[in-house]
């Protein structure tokens, strides 16, 4: 009789076919190779970058925003206050449900140490047209080194679900020309 009960007679200490033993050696190779391009994507791939990471409360954080924007500041735009540091400087993006303050004005070409950081949920950093996305986490100054290399508007999208407004939740970057500094507008 033949049930569910019944184990089916085993096999697994015959030697094993060819064909399965070459399956196993290919997936292993191919599982190698995975593992190594972890690492390697690193340093060659150029895509993940390695950021500086540092502990920060909310509220230094917020107080080191707010000086930045004192520093640098050159207008407003829907109410949300338009910096633009000089090339070099560091740059400070606040996200808080449901917001991205300041309103950053780069120069094409120019470095920025840009630092990133939220004063209370998690948001994510999605920098649309470009397929750029970040983890803005409570607590931790995420810092990387930008050059833009594209003068235009672009628009920072939220990419973590943050709460009632997270649909709300844009911001702007905008990226000038070294020499379209008077055609760019803002009251410098
Ligand atoms: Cu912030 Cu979604």
């Amino acid at each position: 009789m033949h049930t569910g009960l019944v184990s089916p007679k085993g096999i697994w200490w015959k030697p094993a076919h060819k064909a399965e033993k070459i399956w196993v050696a290919i997936a292993f190779a191919w599982c190698m190779v995975l593992f190594a391009m972890m690492p390697l994507w690193h340093f060659k791939g150029g895509q993940n970058p390695s950021g500086i990471r540092h502990k920060v409360t909310a509220a230094a954080y917020a107080r080191r925003t707010q000086e930045f924007i004192r520093t640098y500041q050159v207008g407003t735009d829907a109410g949300i206050p338009v910096v633009e540091p000089p090339p070099g400087s560091d740059v400070y993006l606040q996200a808080t449900s449901f917001s991205w303050t300041p309103v950053l004005r780069l120069r094409k070409d120019a470095e920025y140490i840009m630092h990133l950081s939220s004063l209370d949920v998690n948001h994510g950093f999605s920098l649309s047209p470009v397929n750029i996305n970040f983890q803005v986490v409570p607590g931790y100054d995420y810092a990387l080194r930008v050059t833009p290399n594209e003068a235009g508007e672009f628009q920072i999208v939220c990419n973590e679900f943050c709460g009632i407004g997270h649909h709300l939740m844009v911001g702007k970057i905008i990226v000038i020309d070294g020499d379209a500094t008077a055609s760019a507008g803002g009251g410098e």
